[in-house]
């Protein structure tokens, strides 16, 4: 194995302190913390903005220079000797799913945030500024379309188009994102888009292979595909004692079939493509009444374009097929192809990860992640640590403190090594 860093580099993973950041990881969880010990942090929420506002006082009282952009995406830069030199970039998001877990995104963002510290105790500069960054609305909990911090600033979408998303509380993304800016009056602005040199993601795992083969370190290869869909049936709603079953369109009984249906199809021997209903609403949602209107979502993914495309393809007349005579209708939310990564980053983080002395191996992520969209507009990376029993998305997610500080000594040396350190 290649040594990929340099003798600053190592220093800088040495000087990053995991007490330090495991208190910060703590310290995060409280805001829209759940009394079952998870966390509930719905992107442009009060208790995402006042985890931002902690955040930005950190980062401010550490001397950094802190700024955030129409996304509302936050920035936190270490400043490089070479001041108009393109950033890394190394960052996540704190936003969570509503049962969410304390790891899940704030390990990448505050592991960067660590890692400035450490280049500042040892005293290290680096060519190139260094910038963490953290992403708004990674997870799609609140505002279904995920990943809209990152997709705006890589130029893959337009804010405007996300402007008018209706949230799962009835909010307008529009809204909450302004009173998210306005909470941060005083923060200057970034452009919404500007060239970054490269681009590095740590996150829990989210499975069990790391933990499974007692290793500390993923070295990302790629992210598989995703397509997210919403269907809506309608029937008749009416009494439920009265109605004859024979005259019923009943919209419950007819996304029962339909996702039957879909099971059926969607089996894969191999076990690699993932189908999962997550939400699913009954209206009016009452024991006495037939359900007129349902409302449920479908998340496909799998590693291979032509295949997640083709069974992709085939929901809307499995579903139609199914829910007749009540009247399907499917429309996308997001799809997003399988993004591999670059080579020269996979290997990069394996031969760092090795020369600190933490065994690696790579993997494909399971999850999408920001980096998806960084990765369309320069080379990108990411690193995983193990998280206990392969769980996320979930109260008990857990990643061990030795594990989080590995991850984030993998990536202060592997960003300082590419700023130039
Ligand atoms: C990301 O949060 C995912 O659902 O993969
Ligand atoms: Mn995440
Ligand atoms: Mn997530």
């Amino acid at each position: 194995m290649s040594n990929d860093l340099n003798e600053a580099a190592v220093r800088a993973a040495r000087a990053v302190n995991g007490e330090r950041l495991w208190a910060s990881l703590m310290h995060l969880a409280l805001f829209g913390a759940r009394p079952d010990g998870g966390v509930d942090r719905h992107a442009l929420s009060a208790n995402d903005i006042a985890a931002r506002s902690w955040v930005i006082e950190t980062a401010q009282g550490l001397g950094f220079e802190v700024s955030v952009d129409d996304a509302a995406n936050l920035w936190i830069r270490r400043k490089g000797n070479r001041t108009d030199a393109a950033p890394v970039i190394v960052g996540s998001h704190i936003d969570s799913q509503p049962a969410g877990g304390k790891f899940d995104g704030a390990l990448g963002v505050l592991a960067g945030l660590e890692g400035l510290r450490a280049l500042d105790e040892a005293g290290i500069s680096t060519d190139r500024p260094i910038d963490v960054v953290a992403w708004t609305n990674e997870e799609g909990g609140r505002f279904e379309r995920s990943c809209t911090g990152s997709s705006v600033w890589s130029g893959a979408m337009e804010l405007e188009d996300y402007l008018d998303d209706i949230g799962a509380d009835g909010a307008r993304l529009g809204d909450a994102l302004a009173s998210t800016l306005a909470a941060t009056p005083d923060l200057p602005r970034r452009p919404r888009r500007f060239p970054a040199h490269a681009y590095l993601e740590l996150h829990i795992e989210q499975g069990p292979v790391l933990e499974n083969e007692g290793l500390e370190i993923g070295a990302v290869t790629a992210i598989q595909g995703i397509r997210w869909m919403n269907v809506e049936i309608s029937g008749h709603g009416g009494h439920a004692g009265t109605t004859p079953m024979a005259d019923r369109r009943d919209a419950f009984q007819a996304a029962h079939r339909a996702v039957a249906q879909l099971n059926a199809s969607m089996a894969d021997p191999k076990d690699v493509l993932r189908f999962t209903v997550g939400r699913f609403n009954v209206m009016p949602n009452s024991p006495s009444v037939i359900p007129e209107r349902v409302q449920f979502t479908i998340d496909l993914r799998h590693p291979d374009k032509a295949l997640l495309d083709e069974r992709a393809r085939c929901i809307t007349p499995t579903v139609e097929a199914a829910a007749a005579p009540c009247i399907a209708s499917i429309s996308p939310i997001l799809f997003m192809d399988p993004m591999p990564f670059p080579e020269e980053m996979i290997a990069g983080i394996e031969a760092t990860a090795n020369q600190l002395g933490h065994r690696a191996r790579r993997l494909p992520s399971g999850a999408f992640h920001d980096a998806l969209y960084p990765a369309l507009v320069c080379p990108s990376g990411m690193i995983f640590v193990p998280c206990r029993g392969g769980l996320s998305h979930h109260p008990d997610e857990w990643a061990e403190p030795r594990h989080c500080h590995a991850g984030a000594r993998v990536l202060t040396a592997k960003a300082a090594k590419l700023a130039g350190a």
